[in-house]
């Protein structure tokens, strides 16, 4: 089991805190915040409730994930190196003190360090021509791959350097929820959802750059 007491996170979302694996540099560990899954899990409805605190879990889910057909197919037909080309590679869960853990490659600055968000970056330099052309070519990795996800937030993708130029990995938010998944092996229905996705992924940049005056939720309804 991996001891991570004396460890302080690199980072944290609001369900996962992100520590750099102590034994394998390049690597990272994410534990799920067990206050926030109790506090889901309270808010749900009854009847939702029976389904067990599993499917809230966000290293369950991502692990269920990386099952998906666009992924599974990839690797089967010898492609799997077009996976990661904007994802963390990927290698399931480990025991660590602070609970089971998901664990997965680090993207590092030019300086070594755990790499810059998109949010931060938008914030830092605009959607300036080089991040357009990263986000773009993230895009056409979606379309191209069939690779399914939640929306895409600029928190959950970070910016690192690949031959010289900024690319976009997704660090969290891989897969759709259970019925999109089952539906999405319908060709046509899987196309549309990726565009929503990237339709909304724009207009969620838009939003991060404006005033925000109007709410997220809001300027969606437009
Ligand atoms: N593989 C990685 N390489 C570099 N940085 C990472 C990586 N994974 C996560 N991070 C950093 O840690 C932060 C939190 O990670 P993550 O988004 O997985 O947590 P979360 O709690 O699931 O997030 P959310 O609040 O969106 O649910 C990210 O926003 C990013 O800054
Ligand atoms: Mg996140």
């Amino acid at each position: 089991m991996i001891n991570l007491s004396d460890q302080k996170p690199f980072a944290s979302g609001s369900n996962r805190h992100c520590y750099r694996h102590p034994g394998i540099p390049g690597r990272c560990l994410k534990v799920i915040r067990p206050e926030n899954i109790e506090a889901r899990y309270q808010r749900q409805m009854p009847l939702k409730k029976l389904l067990g605190k599993s499917r809230i879990n966000d290293n369950t889910q991502e692990q269920r994930a990386h099952q998906q057909s666009a992924i599974v197919s990839l690797i089967k037909r010898g492609h799997e190196s077009c996976v990661w080309k904007h994802l963390p590679r990927f290698y399931g869960e480990t025991s660590t003190s602070l609970g089971s853990a998901n664990e997965s490659e680090l993207l590092l600055d030019d300086h070594g360090e755990p790499a810059q968000t998109l949010e931060s970056y938008l914030q830092q330099h605009g959607f300036d021509t080089p991040i357009k052309a990263a986000s773009e070519r993230f895009c056409e990795w979606l379309e191209n791959t069939g690779i399914l996800t939640r929306n895409l937030l600029p928190h959950n993708l970070v910016v690192t350097l690949r031959n010289d130029q900024p690319e976009l990995f997704l660090v969290d938010g891989l897969g759709a929820p259970g019925a999109q998944n089952k539906l999405a092996a319908i060709p046509a229905w899987r196309k549309r959802y990726i565009t929503r996705r990237i339709n909304r992924f724009y207009k969620r940049i838009a939003w991060e750059l404006s005033d925000r005056k109007r709410s997220w939720e809001d300027s969606q309804q437009l």
